[in-house]
């Protein structure tokens, strides 16, 4: 069993079946010829992971976890998927307080609308706007929006992955009366009206991965955004991507009726928030290895515990792997930019 390939974005896997995926993964490294994930920094190639069976897992994961520990003993559930940033201090007061274990997430989120005309958009509407988000992951992000940063907001979240948006239903819908909506869907084949939301949101979505190319899921993802849209609505996006794919992908939104409007660069802000998010990071994956029985397993179990935990700190970004040296020489560059679908 590959679970970087062969688990379903259809299926939210329950702890129990989690522990057979974790067992027949680890059996089989007997037969796999190269180790996909890097000892060394936890990298895997694009090529060699499906985007749908990684969020399935992690979701799964996330899920089955429950609540956990953060590294001061304060009890949480693992939800948002974000890397995030600290708040930068040309935007004024932080929306986060350092006992919030996700805050860099949250701040992500908050940092969508920190813009000057997003918040005037917003108040002439007396705050009654409609946002879509496409990749909404477990919809921590949405809730918090929900909650604290657009109070008389209506919301859908939408996902590829049906694991999270389980977790969404469940946890945070509920919050809101009516206002949060959960959607499974694949974000480039909606059904919803054209010209429904005033804001889409993207908060490191993944899409434009590919270093200096938009490819052909991007154009869907774009042209989905800009049909969504108001007529001077705005495309709300943050996200850590390979810095040549910016000016592609700036390019295209151009090509169909959007401006980009303005572009703020967080990766300074992005590296910090991950060195003071370590330790949480670290504490969280101790937990997972724990949970699985099949990590125990002498020789076999040792050896694949070791590409779990490094690929699991790979994907947050933590200090000493790959997708973190990446932000620190920049050719990933965390930006978040104000796109103006042309009133
Ligand atoms: C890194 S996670 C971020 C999730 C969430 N926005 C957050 O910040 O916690 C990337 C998400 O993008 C979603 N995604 C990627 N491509 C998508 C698509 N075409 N449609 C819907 N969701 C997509 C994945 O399923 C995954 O949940």
């Amino acid at each position: 069993m590959d679970v970087l390939t062969a688990l379903s974005n259809k299926s939210d896997y329950s702890k129990n079946q989690l522990q057979l995926i974790v067992g027949a993964w680890i059996l089989g490294s007997l037969v796999e010829k190269k180790a996909k994930i890097s000892l060394t920094n936890g990298d895997v190639a694009e090529e060699d992971y499906d985007k749908g069976s990684l969020y399935s897992l992690l979701y799964a994961l996330y899920r089955s976890m429950g609540d956990v520990r953060d590294e001061h003993g304060k009890r949480y559930e693992f939800t948002f998927n974000t890397w995030g940033y600290t708040w930068p201090e040309a935007w004024g007061p932080s929306p986060t307080k350092s006992s919030m274990p996700e805050r860099y997430g949250q701040n992500a989120y908050a940092g969508l609308y920190h813009f000057k005309e997003v918040q005037e958009y917003v108040a002439a509407r007396d705050g009654k706007v409609h946002v879509i988000e496409m990749g909404c992951g477990t919809g921590a992000g949405a809730n918090w929006v929900c909650g604290s940063v657009l109070p008389k907001c209506t919301y859908e979240a939408i996902d590829m992955q049906i694991a999270g948006i389980k977790t969404c239903q469940r946890k945070f819908v509920p919050n809101h009366n009516g206002r949060l909506k959960a959607t499974h869907s694949d974000a480039t084949r909606l059904s919803i009206p054209d010209g429904a939301a005033d804001f889409v949101a993207v908060n490191e979505t993944h899409v434009t991965e590919y270093a200096g190319v938009v490819t052909a899921e991007d154009e869907r993802f774009f042209k989905t955004a800009h049909r969504l849209l108001k007529p001077g609505g705005y495309l709300v996006w943050g996200n850590a991507i390979p810095d040549a794919t910016w000016k592609p992908c700036f390019a295209f939104l151009e090509s169909i009726g959007m401006k980009v409007e303005e572009e703020c660069d967080v990766t300074a802000e992005a590296v910090k928030a991950r060195d003071e998010d370590k330790a949480r990071i670290d504490t969280y994956v101790d937990q997972c290895i724990e949970a699985f029985h099949a990590f125990k397993i002498p020789r076999l179990g040792g050896k694949r515990r070791l590409q779990a935990e490094i690929a699991l700190k790979n994907f947050a970004r933590n200090p000493g792997t790959n997708l973190y040296d990446n932000m620190v020489n920049r050719t990933d560059t965390y930006k978040v930019v104000r796109v103006r679908k042309t009133p």
